[in-house]
């Protein structure tokens, strides 16, 4: 694989400008949510480096549980609608108090379908909070409770999110150059 530095175009959000975002909205969360239930639910695997710095910064005692979600595969850039739930909770949400912790709302597919599916099952409470949003491709309606930053409509990777499932260490979030950006060559790590 390419280094980064070949088809970063520009870094949108550095990493100090993160880590102070994270950190006010863990300190929001843990307010909202004084004395009361809360379980975060990380939808994987681009929400896991947020849910992490999030759940540090949450006071309040909680659990944390995993979900994925499959909405587009390698080389594809858009959800198109489908969302595939590929692994479930093991936790029983009935009657808890969910936050569900996901990297990016694009068109929002993807969040709608885990709502729906979270919903059925009867929390008490199911809020969301987003890193990041790019509000401009919305195609369905999603709640956004708690919000890191408003994107332009750029193809973005860092900080859990990925180019074809690399690059998701770093620790800024930055815009994709794609005419210099050179795909994997198959078999991929990851068939969706
Ligand atoms: P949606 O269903 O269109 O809202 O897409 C949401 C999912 O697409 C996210 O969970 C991400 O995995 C992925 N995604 C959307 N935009 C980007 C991006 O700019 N970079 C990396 N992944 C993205
Ligand atoms: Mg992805």
């Amino acid at each position: 694989m390419q280094p980064y530095q070949e088809f970063l175009d520009e870094i949108i959000i550095p990493e100090d400008v993160l880590k102070s975002k994270v950190k006010e909205l863990g300190e929001q969360i843990s307010r909202d949510y004084e004395g009361q239930d809360l379980l975060l639910v990380c939808i994987l695997r681009g929400g896991i480096y947020f849910l992490i710095d999030l759940s540090r910064h949450i006071t309040v005692p909680h659990n944390i549980d995993f979900m994925a979600v499959t909405s587009y595969g390698v080389g594809v850039r858009e959800s198109r609608g489908r969302a595939r739930i590929t692994l479930d909770l093991t936790t029983d949400i009935s009657s808890r108090n969910v936050l569900l912790v996901e990297d990016i709302v694009d068109s929002g597919h993807t969040l709608a379908a885990v709502i729906e599916l979270l919903r059925s099952r009867r929390p008490n409470s199911l809020k969301t909070c987003l890193l990041l949003d790019k509000t401009s491709r919305r195609e369905v309606y999603v709640p956004v409770d708690y919000l890191g930053f408003q994107i332009p409509d750029k193809f973005v990777f860092g900080y859990g999110l990925d180019m074809d499932e690399y690059y998701r260490n770093l620790p800024f979030i930055g815009s994709v150059n794609i005419e210099k950006y050179v795909p994997p060559e198959p078999p991929y790590i990851y068939n969706a």
